[in-house]
């Protein structure tokens, strides 16, 4: 008698093998091919079940699977049901392999939609457009006044912000204790520095550096220990204006002064000069220009007075002439200084300086 024959019938084994599989199957049929619906999974699920699937034919079909070890009994089969055990083997083998390779496939496919999907690309979305940055007001209204300056003849000087105590007040001719230090109070460091709080000290710089004659403008941003509110700001900025020269007198800057604003505000801008007060300046005259907006009338943006406040001026004091190594005795000069950002707030009827600086996106864009 044949080895095996004394044992129980192999097909026990076979049987038992095919129900394992089927058991362990079951969570796979919903990706069979005539399964009614496939399942809507995502691609990283798709991914699991194909993993789980790989290992479940390792186990059931693979070589120690024990389909492989009924297919080792055939030999010991008794000849004569030999022939069909072993077609009972190979056919349970292979609905095994059939079963699995159709949800092989089937996954297959679901993670190769997913994956296009996920690798979609539409062309013919509309592009998000960059957004395109602009100048800002102060930028624009600052290259203006240079333009016309420069088309005067005068050079454009740029100058350090942070300065020492000698050329923010001394050379300016304004001496320790003296009160005009302390409307124009700035902010220190310790180190004998100061950011400068006007744009005057770069009459004393180009001074030193060019000599005499001179004629340039130097627009910049000063500090002053200023409260906040609609007029007034920490940080703001001026323009500063000087010319030096043998015979220059108070007709040159009238002169200069009202050409300036009448190319800035038209040909019919009247300016007038009030005798005022400034350390480095001897006469000093603050100007005016008639309004833009009313001609003179009186108007909001003039508070009715027909007139605009701009800005300081005068004749180079000898002292600071001096300061600079400039002979005062061979040259004279005209000086002038005013703020940009009331003048960008009126001209654009902004009633608050500060939202200059506030960095808000749906104003500044109005500005494109
Ligand atoms: C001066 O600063 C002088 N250096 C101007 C000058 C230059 C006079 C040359 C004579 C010769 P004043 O302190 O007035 O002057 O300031 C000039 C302008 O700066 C003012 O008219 C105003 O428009 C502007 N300004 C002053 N303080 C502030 C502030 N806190 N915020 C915004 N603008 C200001």
């Amino acid at each position: 008698m044949a080895e095996g024959q004394s044992q129980e019938d192999p097909r026990v084994q076979v049987e038992a093998a095919r129900k394992a599989f089927e058991q362990e199957f079951e969570r796979f049929a919903r990706f069979a091919g005539n399964s009614p619906q496939r399942p809507h999974i995502s691609l990283a699920e798709a991914e699991v079940e194909q993993r789980l699937l790989d290992e479940l034919r390792t186990r059931h079909v693979g070589k120690k699977s024990a389909i492989a070890a009924c297919g080792k009994l055939i030999a010991t089969v008794f000849p004569a049901r030999r022939a069909l055990f072993g077609q009972l083997v190979e056919q349970t083998e292979r609905q095994m392999f059939l079963a699995l390779d159709e949800v092989k496939q089937s996954l297959k496919d679901i993670i190769e939609t997913a994956r296009i999907e996920r690798e979609r690309l539409d062309v013919t979305i509309p592009g998000r457009r960059p957004r395109r940055g602009h100048l800002h007001p102060i930028t624009l209204l600052r290259e203006r006044i240079e333009d016309i300056f420069v088309s005067l003849g005068y050079a454009i000087e740029d100058d350090r912000e942070i300065e020492t105590d000698f050329y923010n007040f001394d050379a300016l001719n304004i001496p320790e204790n003296h009160p005009a230090r302390a409307s124009q109070d700035t902010f220190y460091t310790t180190e004998g520095f100061a950011l400068r709080s006007q744009t005057s000290t770069v009459q004393i710089h180009a001074m030193q550096r060019r000599g005499a004659p001179v004629r340039m403008i130097a627009p910049g941003r000063v500090f002053r220990r200023d409260t906040p509110d609609p007029t007034h700001n920490p940080m703001f900025f001026q323009v500063e204006g000087l010319c030096v020269d043998r015979g220059i007198t108070m007709a040159h800057l009238k002169g200069t002064v009202g050409e300036f604003l009448r190319r800035m505000f038209g040909p019919k801008t009247v300016t007038r000069f009030r005798p005022s007060y400034f350390p480095f300046t001897e006469p000093s005259a603050e100007f005016d220009f008639s309004c833009f907006k009313c001609g003179g009338e009186g108007c909001r943006i003039c508070k009715n007075s027909g007139w605009i406040e701009l800005g300081g001026s005068g004749m180079v004091h000898p002292n600071v002439l001096r300061a600079a190594r400039v002979d005062p005795e061979i040259f004279s000069g005209f000086a002038f200084g005013l703020g940009i950002d009331r003048m960008c707030a009126l001209m654009y009827g902004l009633d608050d300086i500060r939202l200059l600086f506030e960095n808000d996106a749906r104003f500044l864009k109005q500005f494109d």
